[in-house]
C-alpha cells in the first residue's frame, strides 16, 4: 500500500514518524475519513471544509490549500490497486520536545493512507445491526474531528463486547450521536435528527441524508431528541462515510419497531446509493 507522509509517496512499511510527534504524545491532531468510490472521492469539498474547521478548532494552520489537497489526494487514490477506498487524512502539530503548549517554529506532520472501503454487505443491511446506549462522557468539542479518540474507542468497544455494531450516546437525557457515526430517529413518518452543535461531529453523511430527505419530500425535523424518543423510535439509523445508512434493529436488547430494518431506512439507503452513483458518474 502506498501512503503519503510529509511530501512523499512511499510504501506503508517505509513510512516512519519520530516518537515525539505530538499526535503520538498528546493526540494533538485532527483527521478526516473520505469515502472513495471507483477512484472518485465523495463530497471532497465538504470533507476539506470540515478539515479546515477542525484545524481552526485546534489552532493549527492548514498546511495545504484546497487545490493542493485535491492534487495530493488524487495522486494517492491513483496509486492504489483497488477502486473503492476509505481515505484517511491526518494532520498533527508536528515533532517537538514534550511540552503541552504549542511548539514554536515546528511544521505539522501530514499523513494519508487509503484502505479498501468496506461498506455494509447486503446480508447485514437485510437484518440491521444492534446497538447499545451509553452516557456521552466525551469532551465538549465533539465537533472537532480530533485524533484523540480514546473516549470513542472505549465507547465503541462496549458495543463490540455486547456483540453490537454501535454505541448510541446520550448526554443529559438527549441523543448526541454514535461512538463513530451520526444517529437518526424515525417516528410516525417523521425523520428526526439532532441539531449540529459542539456536542456532535457534523457528519458529511448526515448532511447527505438531510438533503435527500428534502429532495424526496420526507418529513423531517432537526431538533433535540430525548432518550424516550430514541427508545420508542419506529426506526433508528446510523450514518457514516463507511457504514453509509444502516438500520439499527435492536437497542439495549429490545427490538426497534418490529425488529426488522424499517421501510424508510431501506428507502433512504436506496436514495443514497442512487445519489452516490449519479455523483460518481459525473
Ligand atoms: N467517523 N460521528 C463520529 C463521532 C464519527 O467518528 C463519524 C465518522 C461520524 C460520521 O461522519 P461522516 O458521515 O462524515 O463519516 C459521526 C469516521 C468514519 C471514522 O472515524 O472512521
Amino acid at each position: 500500500m502506498t501512503v503519503y507522509l510529509n511530501g512523499e509517496f512511499l510504501p506503508l512499511a517505509e513510512a516512519r514518524i519520530p516518537v515525539l510527534d505530538r499526535g503520538f504524545i498528546f493526540g494533538d491532531g485532527v483527521y478526516e475519513v473520505i469515502p472513495v468510490y471507483s477512484k472518485k472521492p465523495f463530497r471532497l469539498n465538504e470533507h476539506l471544509k470540515r478539515l479546515q474547521a477542525s484545524l481552526d478548532g485546534i489552532r493549527l494552520v492548514n498546511p495545504h490549500g484546497a487545490e493542493s489537497w485535491r492534487t495530493l489526494i488524487g495522486k494517492l487514490i491513483a496509486a492504489q490497486g483497488f477502486d473503492d477506498q476509505s481515505l484517511y487524512v491526518q494532520v498533527t502539530r508536528g515533532v517537538a520536545p514534550r511540552d503541552h503548549a504549542f511548539p514554536k517554529g515546528v511544521g505539522p506532520t501530514v499523513f494519508m493512507m487509503a484502505n479498501p472501503l468496506v461498506t455494509p454487505p447486503q446480508a447485514l443491511k437485510a437484518t440491521g445491526v444492534c446497538a447499545i446506549t451509553a452516557s456521552d462522557n466525551r469532551w465538549l468539542r465533539c465537533d472537532i474531528k480530533a485524533v484523540s479518540l480514546l473516549p470513542n474507542v472505549l465507547l465503541r468497544q462496549r458495543a463490540v463486547d455486547a456483540d453490537c455494531a454501535e454505541t448510541i450516546l446520550l448526554r443529559d437525557g438527549f441523543l448526541t450521536e454514535g461512538a463513530a457515526s451520526n444517529i437518526f430517529v424515525m417516528k410516525n413518518g417523521v425523520l428526526l435528527a439532532p441539531p449540529k452543535s459542539n456536542l456532535m461531529l457534523p457528519g458529511i453523511t448526515y448532511d447527505v441524508v438531510l438533503e435527500l430527505a428534502v429532495m424526496h419530500g420526507i418529513p423531517h425535523e432537526v431538533r433535540a431528541i430525548s432518550e424516550a424518543e430514541v427508545r420508542s423510535a419506529d426506526e433508528l439509523w446510523m450514518t457514516s462515510s463507511t457504514r453509509e445508512v444502516l438500520a439499527i434493529t435492536q437497542l439495549d436488547g429490545q427490538p426497534v419497531g418490529d425488529g426488522q430494518p424499517g421501510p424508510e431506512a431501506q428507502r433512504m439507503d436506496a436514495f443514497y446509493q442512487q445519489y452516490k452513483n449519479q455523483v460518481m458518474r459525473k
